[in-house]
């Protein structure tokens, strides 16, 4: 069976995984801040950072796209009260989005190395 490294980067651990492995079924084994609720897609609570190797993970469902686009929503309305740029940016960089790809941590399946973070 192919295997796959996934860096947690919040904790400085490597593991070697399956291919196919979600990124859930390690995070918490690993001691990851990586957080969870529903874990079927519907929440978004367990979306993180990808920091390297986006393009070895899986393809985001429909399911993904529409819970992602709704924590970004949420997210960019706790900013509307802010009233000038250095604000926003200030607010960007807590929250830790900027040039950040975000995903579903039970949804992503790993398929080649790759290193995540929690936002
Ligand atoms: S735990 Fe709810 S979307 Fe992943």
């Amino acid at each position: 069976m192919a295997k796959a490294k996934v860096k947690f980067a919040d904790v400085n651990v490597t593991v070697t995984v399956p291919v196919g492995t979600r990124i859930i079924e390690i995070s918490e084994k690993v001691g990851s801040y990586i957080a969870y609720n529903c874990r079927e897609g519907d929440c978004g609570q367990c979306m993180f950072a990808v920091v390297e190797g986006a393009q070895n993970l899986s393809k985001p469902s429909e399911l993904e796209r529409a819970t992602l686009l709704q924590q970004y929503r949420e997210i960019i309305d706790g900013w509307r009260s802010l009233d000038s740029a250095e604000a926003i940016a200030a607010a960007m960089k807590r929250d830790n989005l900027g040039g950040r790809e975000c995903r579903l941590a039970c949804q992503t399946q790993v398929f080649g190395d790759s290193v995540v973070a929690p936002l």
